[in-house]
Order: structure tokens, then sequence, then C-alpha cells
């Protein structure tokens, strides 16, 4: 059976798009998909091992599709098969890097309202790697909506060390931070320490 996760999004990604295709003061825009933390496209459930389709092809497999895809994935082994996997479809951008890098340099600037653009996003970390800068830019834009997967695991087993002193890259427990400092972490994340 399906994550009730996976179904969900998959449920709000096809809405979305409907929506935009057949409303007539939105059909004419240009209508994007980004999923920054891809993974590979797949699933193996673990009490199944039953094979499902992740947030990717889900996306791609709706009645009424978006202008683009962008897929994004650090890991190149996951980004080579969904590369391999969509190679036909010219629409479909897939990208191997840290995906704060690639939705500030390349991705958010380019959704311009002025231009008819609008976004869809899905941000679904493991952990805390998505850089809030993201978030506040995305905002900005006024085009974009997003899908946060907001995971507390990751914050709870390293951030709530209740010692905001120790969220630095040097610091063991800084260290899936990424080098952030305190301040550049999620709000969210800061009121930990509060
Ligand atoms: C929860 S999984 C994604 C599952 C996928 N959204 C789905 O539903 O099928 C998180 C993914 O984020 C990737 N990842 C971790 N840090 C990243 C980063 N900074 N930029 C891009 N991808 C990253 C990992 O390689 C992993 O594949």
């Amino acid at each position: 059976m399906v994550s009730k996760k996976i179904r969900n999004r998959k449920k709000y990604t096809a809405a979305y798009s409907t929506v935009l295709t057949n409303t007539k003061t939105t059909a004419s825009f240009s209508h994007i998909y980004v999923d920054a933390f891809a993974g590979a496209g797949k699933h193996k459930l673990k009490k199944t091992g039953e094979e499902v389709l992740g947030s990717p092809f889900n996306a791609l497999d709706i009645k009424f599709p978006f202008h683009e895809y962008h897929l994004i994935d650090i890991n190149p082994e996951k980004t080579s098969y969904l590369k391999e996997a969509t190679k036909d479809k010219t629409n479909v951008f897939v990208y191997n890097n840290d995906c704060n890098k690639i939705l500030l340099e390349k991705i958010i600037p380019s959704v311009e309202y002025s231009r008819y653009k609008r976004g869809l996003f899905f941000l679904d970390p493991y952990g805390i790697h998505l850089d809030w800068k993201v978030i506040k830019a995305a905002g900005q834009q006024k085009t974009i909506e997003i899908f946060l997967n907001f995971s507390i695991m990751d914050m709870n087993m390293n951030v709530l060390k209740k010692d905001k002193n120790k969220v630095t890259v040097d610091q063991k427990n800084g260290r899936k931070l990424q080098g952030r400092t305190y301040s550049e972490i999620p709000p969210t994340l800061q009121l930990a320490f509060n």
C-alpha cells in the first residue's frame, strides 16, 4: 500500500496542475514542477517489499501535465536513474547538485510573476538540509507554492541540544547543518534553543 505522504502529494500535484490548466485566468501561464530532494523516483516498501513510485514519477503521471519538471538530488546514483528514466522527455531537467544552490541561483529567479510563470515546489528532505534562504526567496517571488515535508527526526537528534553555540560546522553536532550558523537556520529550529 502506498504511504499517506505519497498519496496526498500525488493528489495535490494533480489538483494544482488541473486548476492552473483549466482556469481561464491561468490557462496561459507556464507552470513548473520542482522536486528538490527528488530521490530515485521509486521506493521499496519496508513491510511488503513492494516497489512504488516516488514523487517525481507521480508528478509526471498526471492528466494535465506541468510545462516543465525540475528534479534535483545530491546523490549521483539517484540522478543517473532519473536521467535515464526521463531521457525521452524534453521538458524534464535533472540536476545532480545541492538543491539549495540550484534553487537559489537558477530556478527561483526564473519563476517570474511578470512572465506568467508559476511553480509548485516539493521539498522533501530527510533531515535539516534545506537552507531557510530558499523559503524566503521563493516567498518573495509571489509565484511559488511550497509543499514542505518538515522532517523532525534530524532536529530531535542533532539540533535540540539547547546550546546554540554548538551549531557550527566545527562542532560534531552541527555537522548536519552544512556549515550554517545559528542565524542561518530556520527560525522554527532557532526556537529550539530559546
Ligand atoms: C526523503 S528522500 C526523497 C524522497 C522523494 N521525494 C520521494 O518521495 O520519492 C531525500 C533525498 O534528498 C537527497 N538530498 C539530501 N541532501 C540534499 C541536498 N542538499 N540537495 C539535493 N538533494 C539532497 C537525498 O539523496 C535523498 O534522495
